[in-house]
């Protein structure tokens, strides 16, 4: 059995400084060209994107990274509810990005367009796999207390963890809301997948998945789990509490 990939810090701004020195090895690692990094939403990135632009101006070479989003919510870009809009206020308004290379799910469209359009796109700008599948260099991803990833949830699992669409419509099963999701053979196809996880209320769920009990099947997160690329746990002290190794 091979043992996950584990990088455990004392606290949350430790996992996001974490996570930005590896964004900063991964650039590195791979020399030249664009680099392909998808974001998630959530309150977990939000640490990370404010101490990358307070501490990683000069350290991360922002002019070669395209920006995805794993999922984002159908709504416009200035709703306090949109992925894109968190990013831009907290990252990219303060680093010097390229803009054409932010490529945001086109939330004036319909939800149905626009996950047609978005995976259009993906297939337009990256590279694809043996499977016809978009090569993302990093997909970062985060983890609801219900073991949902992207907007994977457990009521929609058996369909979007082998929908062999790019990018499909989901259904947030609390609030309803409309939300455009990557599907999870495309999180599969990743380079690298990189779960940001921290907190307590996170504990439980980690450490079923991780820990590989009965019952961690019906949890997306579990079936998260790169063809041939990397996956690695960015998880804080809380969040790893009960795993168990
Ligand atoms: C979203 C995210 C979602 C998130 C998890 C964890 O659009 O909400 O992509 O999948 O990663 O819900 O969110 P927290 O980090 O806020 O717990």
């Amino acid at each position: 059995m091979n043992t996950p990939n584990l990088n455990v810090s004392v606290d949350g701004p430790a996992v996001a400084r974490a996570f930005a020195d590896h964004l900063v090895e991964r650039l590195n690692e791979k020399k030249e060209g664009p680099f392909f990094w998808a974001l998630s939403g959530g309150s977990t990135p939000k640490l990370l994107f404010k101490i990358l632009a307070e501490d990683y101006q000069d350290k991360v070479d922002w002019k070669r990274i395209h920006f995805f989003w794993g999922d984002e919510r159908c709504v416009p870009h200035d709703d306090p509810e949109s992925n894109y809009g968190e990013v831009k206020a907290l990252l990219f308004d303060h680093v010097p990005v390229v803009q054409s290379q932010i490529h945001a799910v086109d939330t004036t469209k319909s939800p149905e367009e626009a996950a047609k359009a978005y995976g259009e796109l993906m297939m337009q700008l990256l590279p694809s796999n043996s499977d016809g599948l978009p090569i993302l260099d990093l997909n970062m991803l985060g983890m609801g207390g219900d073991g949902h990833t992207a907007s994977i949830f457990p009521s929609n699992m058996d369909e979007l963890l082998t929908d062999d669409s790019i990018c499909a419509v989901a259904i947030h099963p609390e609030s309803g809301q409309k939300r455009v999701t990557m599907t999870g053979p495309v999180l599969n196809a990743s380079d690298e997948v990189a779960f940001l996880i921290t907190g307590n209320g996170k504990t439980q769920r980690v450490a079923q998945i991780l820990n590989k009990e009965h019952g961690a099947e019906k949890f997306p997160v579990t079936h998260i789990k790169p063809t041939s690329g990397k996956l690695i746990w960015f998880l804080d002290k809380a969040a790893a509490d009960e795993v168990g190794y």
